[in-house]
């Protein structure tokens, strides 16, 4: 989006607007979709990165399954034409009545705690196989808030304890089809991804009904110049080595997943606003602008004073 698609935009819709190019969107999801050797990986969009409904459909134009950590964002991921079951709900930390409901929509469950599987298994038993999401005590991400993969995280059930998983799952009787995982958001060092695969793989021995590895995310994307980025082909091409390693270990072809939520959409949105005042003190200039915080929490913005 060049500056006179961006002033074209401003007038005829006014000002602040988001706007969003819908190519950026799709060359991001297609080389995502492809860095994987050969390998046909699910993708399943985290929409908490941009939950726009007109984005969420093209996205499910190209093929993308969704994210959703939330009942709210499962019913959004409906009305934008997603069906259940290209659904993955991974919820954290809610009333059981919100699982029950996803459950009767018919997305998939991702079960992150002991207790919620137990209940799980005393209601539903063998009727729905699910997936688990494993904490792998591996400490990844740009900045501690979105580093959720730690000891003392309250995302995951540790990987210590998988051991209780296979005891309640014996006991109701529960399939597990999936195990999943999610270390953090961008990423720095694309090693972590590889250490987070071989402890899925270590994990995926103790659960024969598997059909899924799902990866999460933490794809990296820059935030300014000269910033790191993740090298998807590269991370890709090991990705694939060690899954293609597994899968011949494991006796089976499994399905290998992936929720990429910054990397699909973060380079491709821009709010553009109406430059309001400028205001000189005596050390600084500032630009008022028509909108603020509530439209864009990092305020850094392409700023026009046309
Ligand atoms: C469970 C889960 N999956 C996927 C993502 C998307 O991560 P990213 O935006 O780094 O791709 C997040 C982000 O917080 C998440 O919590």
């Amino acid at each position: 989006m060049n500056n006179k698609t961006l002033l074209d935009t401003a007038k005829k819709f006014g000002t602040p607007t988001y706007v969003y190019n819908a190519e950026t969107i799709q060359n991001q999801y297609t080389k995502l979709k492809n860095a994987f050797d050969g390998i046909d990986v699910k993708l399943h969009y985290a929409l908490k990165a941009l939950n726009n409904i007109n984005v969420l459909r093209l996205l499910k134009n190209e093929g993308s399954g969704l994210d959703a950590v939330s009942i709210e964002e499962v019913h959004l991921g409906l009305r934008a034409g997603f069906e259940a079951n290209q659904i993955m709900y991974t919820p954290n930390c809610v009333d059981f009545t919100e699982i029950e409901e996803a459950i009767s929509i018919g997305v998939h469950l991702n079960i992150d705690n002991l207790s919620t599987l137990e209940k799980f298994g005393n209601k539903y038993g063998n009727t729905i196989p699910i997936c688990i999401r494993i904490n792998p005590h591996i400490f990844a991400g740009g900045h501690n808030n979105i580093s959720v993969g730690h000891i003392d995280s309250k995302f995951g059930i540790s990987f210590y304890q998988l051991k209780h998983v296979v005891r309640i799952a014996k006991h109701y009787n529960i399939v597990i089809n999936g195990l999943h995982m999610h270390t953090g958001s961008d990423i720095l060092d694309p090693d972590v991804f590889l250490r987070g695969a071989d402890l899925l793989y270590e994990a995926a021995n103790e659960f024969p009904d598997l059909t899924f590895l799902d990866f999460g995310s933490g794809f990296k994307v820059p935030y300014k110049e000269g910033d790191i980025v993740t090298e998807i082909e590269l991370i890709g091409k090991k990705i694939a080595d060690s899954f293609r390693n597994f899968c011949k270990n494991y006796g089976r072809e499994l399905e290998l997943w992936f929720e990429p939520g910054k990397y699909i959409v973060s380079e491709s949105g821009k709010l553009i606003v109406q430059a309001t005042i400028i205001k000189q003190t005596t050390s600084t200039v500032f630009v008022g602008v028509n909108s603020g915080q509530n439209h864009l929490i990092r305020m850094l913005v392409l700023m026009d004073s046309a």
